[in-house]
């Protein structure tokens, strides 16, 4: 089962009024879903995912609690034009608790765990076009290297990739064991007796296989332009580089436009149009009960503020 990380903190922080319509960008299993049915009883519950394997958990899940809900299946970034499509204009709270679920992870047929041994795979949409087989043998060395390094932050990823490389020359490297035992052998024995040497390069695969980094942007700036007056939207992150891209865009629309802030007085038009309410990590007994949750921030905003251009419109 799915441990739903921060929970309460994301629950109380979206101030949720029972005729609200939430979006919860990432049903996955359903915990920050079916908190927010419960409080939302005249309201509408849109939630996200692209895994169908979570989709259909969380459609029973769901139904036990109302019928105020509709899954979509459907990759977050497209969040916008799927709600357009219902009629959606506005919407008053919206969730993102982004990566990837434990039930995900431990699947060993997803091909998702340095712990199990599978074919390589990695998709979160099952119809995704690149599996992590794909990357491992089709990608270029230096390609590999940049992947490994940045979205692993991991220092012998010169050594992987050159590995990774070296190896599919004789075959295709098929499975999650021969990528582990590859990684083992890119570094020093002493790394190697660390807890999960290949957890830094499990996840820069994952994140290139679903994208997750190069969507991002796009996809929360859609979502804050869904937000109504009041409305507030709660981001988990767990990965310092996606968390950097959230904290750039909340700091950007929560300050005074860069153009106005040398101005006496800065015009109605440049003044933010979202308010900070919570930026914060897991606590101390959250940690004690689930280590995943460990790299965890939540930030939340609020709007305050209509966006220039819908004001004319
Ligand atoms: C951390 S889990 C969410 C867990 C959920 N909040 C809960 O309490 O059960 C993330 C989920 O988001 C989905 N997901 C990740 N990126 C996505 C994207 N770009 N579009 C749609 N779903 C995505 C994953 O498939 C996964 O099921």
């Amino acid at each position: 089962m799915h441990y739903s990380v921060m929970l309460n903190e994301v629950i109380e922080s979206l101030n949720l009024k029972s005729d609200g319509i939430i979006v919860d960008a990432t049903l996955g299993y359903g915990g920050h879903s079916s908190r927010i049915l419960e409080r939302i009883k005249s309201g509408h519950l849109f939630a996200f995912d692209q895994d169908i394997e979570a989709i259909e958990f969380s459609q029973k899940r769901l139904e036990c609690l109302g019928t105020n809900f509709t899954i979509i299946k459907s990759n977050f970034l497209y969040m916008k034009e799927e709600l357009l499509k219902r009629d959606i204009q506005k919407v008053s709270g919206i969730v993102f608790d982004l990566g990837v679920s434990s039930p995900q992870l431990d699947n060993k047929e997803r091909g998702f765990s340095y712990l199990h041994d599978a074919r390589l795979d990695m998709r979160m949409d099952k119809d995704g076009s690149i599996s992590a087989y794909d990357v491992v043998n089709t990608y270029s060395e230096s390609d590999l290297y940049r992947i490994i390094r940045d979205y692993g932050e991991e220092k012998y990823a010169k050594n992987i990739a050159r590995n990774i490389v070296h190896a599919r020359e004789k075959k295709n490297i098929e499975t999650t064991f021969e990528l582990v035992d590859i990684v083992k052998h890119s570094m020093p024995y002493k790394e190697t007796i660390e807890k999960n040497p290949a957890r830094r390069t499990f996840q820069a695969i994952r994140i290139e296989v679903n994208h997750e980094l190069d969507i991002l942007d796009a996809s929360i700036r859609n979502a804050l332009s869904m937000l109504e007056v009041n409305g507030r939207i709660a981001v988990i992150t767990f990965h310092s580089l996606e968390d950097r891209i959230v904290k750039k865009i909340f700091k950007e629309v929560t300050n005074v436009d860069k153009v106005a802030r040398s101005l006496p007085v800065v015009p109605d038009a440049y003044l933010p149009k979202f308010k900070t309410i919570i930026d914060t990590a897991p606590t101390n007994e959250e940690l004690l009960e689930n280590n995943r949750s460990r790299s965890a921030r939540l930030h939340v905003i609020e709007r305050i503020r209509e966006d220039n251009n819908e004001k004319e419109s």
